[in-house]
């Protein structure tokens, strides 16, 4: 039995937290689920992942407490490597991603959100990272992503007092694309990933990469990644079937994932 539910549309890949009776909570079992999810992605086929969460409360509120509660220090840093690789594994994955999050993205929840390229939600999403109430720190890489996401001193704010933010609030600060009522939550993010896929793969993959990889550099090395990753585009069918149908006045090509 896995706690994470896949299923392929066309070129998107939509992969379920499927423990809905503990809201989403992660523990090791579906935090290894979802690792095996991403190595049985077939990158020929699928062009945009979709992560979201079984039931109407909850994508994911957090990391399963229960499970946490009797780790020893050295446990517990096993358990935060192993959430933080996995995520960190999404965060690096050659295709776009997006979080659809349909109600509580709290602790570890909201950690996987931040952990996507893209996060939509629904009305009645609830954003947090409440562990100091708990007496930890997050742990699945919430107090480096928060910060990068809405600035360092929000996200101090935010984890310092642990206080949960609503969808409007979210949007508002840049954690969240944008909001959506429940039952449009999921079309809408189909819609943006059929969007997505539909642009040359080998281009997009490129976009991730050079982003990702320019973050965190100084600008005059981000711009040498950016000149990397343009430049290799120039050795792809995609660019050469895409500047040509342009100037043969010839539009909508379609991409072959190659
Ligand atoms: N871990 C384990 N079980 C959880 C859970 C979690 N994070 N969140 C919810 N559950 C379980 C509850 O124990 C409950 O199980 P039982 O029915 O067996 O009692 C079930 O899910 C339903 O939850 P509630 O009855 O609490 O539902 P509610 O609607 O009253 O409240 C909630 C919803 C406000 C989200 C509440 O469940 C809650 O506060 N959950 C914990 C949120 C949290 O603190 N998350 C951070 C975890 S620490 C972390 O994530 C660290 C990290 O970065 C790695």
């Amino acid at each position: 039995m896995s706690f994470v539910r896949s299923q392929q549309e066309g070129p998107v890949l939509t992969l379920t937290l499927d423990r809905p009776e503990a809201l989403n909570a992660l523990n090791a079992q579906v935090l290894d689920d979802l690792s095996a999810e991403l190595d049985r992605v077939d990158l020929h086929s699928v062009r945009c992942l979709i992560f979201t969460g079984a039931g109407e409360k909850a994508f994911a509120a957090g990391a399963d407490i229960a499970a946490m509660a009797d780790m020893s220090p050295e446990e517990a840093a096993a358990f935060s490597r192993r959430g933080n690789q996995v995520f960190r594994r999404i965060e690096t994955f050659p295709l776009p991603t997006i979080a659809a999050v349909n109600g509580y993205a709290l602790g570890g929840g909201c950690e996987l959100a931040m952990a996507c390229d893209i996060r939509l939600c629904s009305e009645n999403a609830l954003f947090g990272q409440p562990e100091v109430t708990l007496g930890i720190t997050p742990g699945f890489g919430g107090t480096q992503r928060l910060m990068r996401l809405v600035g360092m001193g929000k996200a101090k704010e935010l984890i310092f007092s642990a206080r949960n933010v609503k969808a409007a609030e979210a949007l508002q600060m840049g954690l969240v694309n944008g909001v959506y009522p429940a039952d449009e939550l999921l079309p809408a993010a189909e819609k943006l990933a059929a969007k997505i896929a539909k642009n040359a793969p080998v281009a997009v993959r490129a976009c991730k990469a050079a982003m990702n990889e320019g973050v965190n550099l100084p600008m005059d090395q981000a711009i040498d990644a950016e000149v990397r990753e343009f430049s290799a585009c120039f050795e792809t069918e995609d660019q050469k079937r895409g500047m040509a149908g342009f100037l043969n006045k010839q539009r909508n090509i379609r991409f072959e994932n190659k």
